[in-house]
């Protein structure tokens, strides 16, 4: 497996930085995407599908007649690229989307599975997200796993604050430290026992028999729930363990680059897991934990936790007071299932949906229509369409039922909302 040797090992300064990252990236795009798949399936994640940046950044009021803007920064393989473009096209939305990338070679993959779909409107940059003022601003701007490989994050947070309109939004994602306990002793291990002699093959190579040699005491063999190391390919496993320039974030840190950049943060994603009361039922300290303000909350929520391997959140200009996710359903409300389960085979009767995150199984009680509303909530039937169709009971009876859903799944990012 020999490949191209980038230039690796301790950058001297930020341009030696970035050319260390955008070699990987010729080398690995990532993540590993074949563009035949493209006639399979379609890819859903979050951030940047179109119900979760309605839901969270317009109130349920995305205005769908109005061309809408987007950028892709730090695009990659083109995972959000294809999703929210294919979802922009399915809503008939008239969308100007650009996609820009340091790596001529993910970029190349980005456009061929553009190309398998027939997606128009993109528009391909080969760049920095730090070199964008001409490119205009835009109505929404994703971000996902990018500004925790540049050299000093805050220059692309406050790039991408420059480039958003003035009721737009930013759906980003970096990592998170404790979730990714682990990662950084053996990145450690790897940096001291590889060097600018090994081209990328021969690292990976010595990776895996790293991992292999390790004892299962290995805090990253202790950690289950990353998986891009067994099941990303090279290119997930050099990304997890060989990158050169990677920094984690504490919710506190995030907080702090979000408001230093002139940003205004809406919401994490999922929103439950950022609340001490998601998992604490003892009155004594949630009255001691009503004393802090959101971002301790959140912070506390996180060590609590201790599964966070990413954070994604949701964000506007700090002077956009307007943006926000809707109050709650009322019978015009559109509700959406959002990165669906299959609920055909699931019978009438059952009594809670379980949902697992990151190693947290959580059982939401379910009323007793929860199934038949769940398996209605496509995104075009309204809360009032469904009452109808699944036997009409009045609003007051109805309204309870759907609450027990939506408040728990909301938190979730599964149910949300749209006010077509
Ligand atoms: C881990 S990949 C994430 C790709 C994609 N956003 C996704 O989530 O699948 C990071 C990407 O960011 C790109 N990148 C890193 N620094 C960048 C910069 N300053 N400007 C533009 N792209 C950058 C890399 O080339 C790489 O494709």
């Amino acid at each position: 497996m020999a490949r191209s040797k980038p230039s690796r090992g301790a950058a001297k300064n930020k341009s030696d930085t970035v050319a260390t990252v955008k070699a990987q990236y010729e080398d690995l795009p990532y993540p590993e995407r074949n563009p035949a798949d493209e006639k399979k399936r379609l890819l859903l994640g979050s951030p940047s599908g179109l119900p979760e940046i309605e839901h969270y950044l317009y109130g349920g009021r995305l205005d769908r007649s109005k061309p809408f803007r987007v950028l892709v920064a730090g695009g990659g393989a083109g995972d959000a690229l294809i999703m929210l473009a294919q979802q922009l096209a399915d809503a008939g939305v008239a969308a100007d989307i650009h996609y820009i990338d340091l790596s001529t070679a993910s970029r190349a993959v980005a456009e061929a599975r553009a190309e398998v779909r027939g997606l128009a409107g993109i528009t391909f940059h080969t760049g920095s997200l730090l070199e964008i003022e001409s490119l205009g601003l835009f109505d929404y701007i994703d971000c996902t796993g990018v500004l925790h490989h540049l050299p000093v994050p805050q220059e692309g947070f406050q790039s991408l604050a420059r480039a958003l309109a003035p009721q737009g939004g930013l759906g980003l994602m970096v990592y998170g430290a404790l979730g990714r306990t682990g990662v950084y002793d053996m990145q450690a291990m790897l940096r001291a026992i590889t060097g600018a002699e090994d081209d990328s093959g021969a690292k990976v190579t010595v990776a895996r028999r790293l991992l292999d040699a390790s004892p299962p005491t290995n805090r990253l063999l202790r950690n289950p729930y990353l998986t891009d190391h067994k099941e990303g390919g090279d290119a997930g496993l050099y990304d997890l363990l060989l990158h050169s320039t990677d920094r984690a974030y504490r919710v506190p840190e995030l907080a702090a680059e979000i408001d230093q950049a002139g940003l205004r943060l809406v919401s994490f994603v999922e929103p439950a897991r950022y609340d001490p009361g998601f998992y604490i039922r003892d009155k004594e300290l949630l009255t001691r934990l009503s004393a802090l303000d959101p971002i301790e909350r959140a912070g506390f929520a996180e060590l609590l936790a201790g599964n966070m391997s990413k954070h994604i959140a949701y964000c506007v200009r700090a002077d956009n007071a307007d943006a926000g996710p809707p109050e709650g359903p009322t019978a015009g409300a559109v509700p959406v299932l959002n990165l669906s389960p299959d609920f055909k085979g699931v019978a009438s009767g059952l009594k809670e949906l379980p949902i697992t995150l990151d190693g947290l199984t959580v059982k939401n009680p379910l009323p007793p229509l929860g199934i038949e509303m769940l398996k209605r909530c496509d995104g075009r039937r309204s809360l009032d369409t469904i009452r109808r169709e699944i036997g009409g009971l009045d609003w007051f009876r109805f309204k309870p039922q759907f609450d027990m859903l939506y408040k728990p799944l909301s938190g979730l990012n599964k149910l949300l909302l749209r006010f077509p």
